[in-house]
């Protein structure tokens, strides 16, 4: 029989991204419209060993679904990544009556997530990362924002790199994944894109398509570059000696995600905050949230950690044919 659960705790972990709050404000409200207390826990694995935990009402919440960032703050826990850190972290949680637990983060926060639920505590993730790079899901919350404010940096790079005639390297985060990039390629319509799933690191093929650029009367040259490739600056060094154009490199950085997050990130993380309340108080464990081909749906984390996620070959082809 499925285990009775009183009280969850809700925590966000690893990168922030815009929508987290929304998420935790959909868990406040289902899980005590379903007659469970909340308890919320602070700066993510470590607030959890330092027992930063708060009691969570509907008023909480209040507030703050327009914020960016999150309302209960985040951390990265080395301590957490040890079998003694997460066995003090379930003894906290039955210290503090939890007995379910909803994790907001990426992949790294699942292995976590796994943890707490291998040591009695039911737990559920939901995909917060502006990367885009959880393999079982087709959205992750952060993401819609993270690319949109990129988007609209990066034509204001556009105007003065072509007011200058500039070549214009610009880095998007992502860690090792090339989802921002791609998207603000095509969305901004970039003469070149190096993801780190696609890069063959042939600068000669980037220097000689500037150059046909230029010939073809080109006044702007952007290359959206990954943060998981990196090295902008020094790129930029090395293709404006090589072209005699002048090179800009930009790192966009945190401000990818930070910010009022999108309708869209508002609306999946709210329905996914409100899924992963219904399947906990249900007495579901070691399950994650995920949307996928069209559905809110969830998976068991082993599984969901197993899966793989590739750029689409269709999308990046596109991609590349635009930027011709
Ligand atoms: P994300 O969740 O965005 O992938 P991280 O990879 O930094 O971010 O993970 C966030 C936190 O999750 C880590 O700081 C750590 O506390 C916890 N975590 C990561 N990997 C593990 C693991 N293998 N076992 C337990 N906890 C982990
Ligand atoms: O996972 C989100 C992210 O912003 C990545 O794009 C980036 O690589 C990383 O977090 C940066 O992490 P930190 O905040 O630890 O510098």
């Amino acid at each position: 029989m499925a285990k009775e659960i009183k009280t969850i705790g809700v925590l966000t972990s690893g990168g922030d991204a815009p929508g987290m709050n929304a998420a935790i404000r959909a868990v406040v409200r289902k899980a005590i419209t379903n007659g469970v207390k909340v308890k919320g826990i602070k700066k993510g694995y470590q607030g959890l060993l330092n027992e930063e935990i708060i009691d969570m009402n509907a008023r909480s919440v209040s507030d703050t679904i327009q914020r960016g960032g999150t309302i209960l703050g985040t951390a990265r826990c080395m301590e957490f990544v040890t079998e003694a850190g997460q066995q003090k972290g379930a003894d906290i949680c039955r210290k503090h009556g939890i007995d379910g637990l909803v994790v907001i983060g990426g992949d790294g926060s699942y292995r976590g997530a796994q943890a707490m639920s291998r040591h009695g505590v039911n737990t559920i993730g939901i995909p917060g990362t502006i990367d885009l790079d959880i393999a079982c899901t087709d959205y992750t919350i952060g993401f819609d924002t993270a690319v949109n404010t990129a988007m609209e940096a990066i034509d204001k790079v556009r105007d003065t790199s072509s007011s200058h005639e500039r070549c214009s390297i610009i880095e998007v985060m992502g860690r090792n994944a090339g989802y921002i990039a791609l998207w603000c390629a095509v969305a901004n319509g970039a003469e070149d894109v190096l993801l780190p799933e696609k890069y063959d690191y042939n600068e000669q093929a980037i220097i000689n398509n500037i150059i046909a650029n230029r010939k073809h009367g080109k006044t702007h040259h952007l290359i959206i570059n990954a943060e998981g490739i990196g090295h902008s600056t020094s790129m930029a060094k090395r293709i404006e000696a090589a072209t005699g154009i002048e090179t800009r490199a930009t790192i966009l950085g945190y401000m990818q995600r930070g910010g009022s997050p999108t309708c869209k990130d508002r609306y999946y993380a709210s329905i996914m905050g409100a899924y992963a309340a219904d399947i906990l108080c249900a007495g579901s464990t070691n399950r994650v949230v995920a949307y996928r081909h069209g559905e809110f749906v969830d998976y068991d984390i082993e599984e969901a950690l197993a899966m793989q996620k590739e750029i689409p070959e269709y999308q990046y082809e596109v991609c590349r044919m635009l930027a011709t």
